[in-house]
């Protein structure tokens, strides 16, 4: 018997056109779960889409800041026993040169869209009982580095909620836990991009990994074990993967 058995089990996966949500869609989709993943580049997103196992699966383009395009995913979405919240961005700024614009942009995509979508699909009552829910942090919301003030606020600020929607939602045995992962090998951090972490800052921030930097997949296997019942007596915690 799989212990972390999907069978039967629909799951949203949100950012499932790279990184960690692209690795995570095809290790759920390998132990049965029938997935609704969702990115913005629609290229990559069907190529996920194509390397899914099994059956039943969708997909939908949209950028999750448009509050139009979040409403149209909620109203396409069916009735769902898990969400991956993996939709997120990062981006060094020094404190002194942070605007307004900033803030909003940083939040946007990694607060205000994860916990705007997770209260419309519980309104819309898409969210069935016992389901499991999961968002992305980093374990910078602990260890600070230069330029990442927004990003860890805007993941810290993510933390926080997931505690007090776990409170919420005990009694339909709905769970909320964080990932707070340290550094991982995706597009995000190292595609050579002015958006992202500066080579100084990531030369510091790499002596402190004694079990070296994380692959999707290590990740993918930390989202299997919450969206299964594997974790079913977890709730409202962070877990804390590849940091010192
Ligand atoms: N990589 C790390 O070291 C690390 C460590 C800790 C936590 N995390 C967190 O893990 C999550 C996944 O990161 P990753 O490394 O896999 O990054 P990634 O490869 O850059 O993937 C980010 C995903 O988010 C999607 N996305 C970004 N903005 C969006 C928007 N406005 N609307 C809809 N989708 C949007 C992207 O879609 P498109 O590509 O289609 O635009 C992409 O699918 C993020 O929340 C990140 O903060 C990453």
């Amino acid at each position: 018997m799989d212990d972390f058995s999907l069978q039967g089990k629909t799951i949203l996966i949100t950012g499932a056109s790279s990184g960690i949500g692209h690795e995570a869609a095809k290790r759920l989709s390998r132990h049965g779960a029938a997935l609704f993943i969702t990115g913005r580049d629609e290229t990559r997103l069907q190529e996920t889409f194509s390397q899914l196992d099994g059956t039943g699966h969708r997909m939908m383009v949209a950028d999750l800041t448009d509050e139009n395009a979040l409403n149209e995913l909620v109203k396409a979405l069916p009735e769902l026993h898990g969400i991956v919240h993996c939709a997120g961005i990062v981006g060094p700024l020094p404190v002194k040169h942070i605007s307004r614009d900033d803030i909003h942009r940083m939040f946007g995509i990694n607060f205000m869209v994860p916990v705007d979508l997770t209260g419309k699909i519980i309104r819309k009552k898409k969210l069935l009982d016992r389901a499991s829910i999961l968002f992305m942090s980093t374990i910078a919301t602990r260890n600070p580095y230069f330029g990442g003030a927004l990003y860890s606020a805007s993941k810290a600020a993510l933390e926080a909620y997931s505690k007090t929607l776990a409170l919420e939602m005990v009694n339909r045995q709905i769970r909320s836990n964080c990932l707070m992962a340290g550094l991982v090998d995706t597009p995000m951090i190292v595609s050579p991009s002015e958006d992202n972490m500066q080579a100084e800052a990531m030369e510091r921030y790499l002596k402190r990994y004694p079990l070296g930097i994380g692959e999707p997949a290590d990740v993918a296997g930390a989202i299997l074990f919450f969206m299964s019942d594997a974790s079913k007596w977890i709730s409202g915690t962070t877990l804390i993967m590849g940091g010192e």
